[in-house]
């Protein structure tokens, strides 16, 4: 395991604030879009303030039988209430796959560092 992977954390993201939720349809056409959110705190709220926020998400999509996961999007949360406004951690892409495989989002926070979250989706028949 190369020592970045030994950063990552995991956990359930309906018990820990840091985890991110990855919400897809369970199954999807090969092909057509389909829209995919992510974010941190569905069900524990993640602080967002300047002195501890998340500071991004990346979203990658792993094809199923695939080696390598490949980048979707990537998102920054750039406003924490310095100036009065405030960026929430989720957002909202729109993609296309031609195979079954995972969404594998990636979070950093500012003080608490990396987390990952992970959503199958399959092809449907
Ligand atoms: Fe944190």
């Amino acid at each position: 395991m190369s020592a970045l992977a030994s950063l990552i954390q995991t956990a359930d993201w309906k018990k820990e604030k840091h985890s991110p939720v990855v919400e897809a349809p369970e199954a999807v056409k090969a092909g057509e879009a389909f829209k995919v959110a992510f974010g941190i705190g569905k069900e524990i709220a993640h602080p967002n303030t300047a002195e501890h926020h998340i500071t991004y998400i990346t979203l990658f999509f792993q094809p199923e039988g695939n080696k390598f996961p490949y980048q979707v999007a990537h998102v920054e949360f750039s406003a924490h209430g310095e100036v009065e406004t405030f960026t929430d951690p989720w957002a909202k892409v729109m993609v296309k796959v031609n195979s079954a495989g995972t969404f594998i989002a990636l979070a950093h926070c500012n003080i608490h560092g990396l987390w990952e979250g992970t959503k199958e989706v399959k092809l449907e028949a």
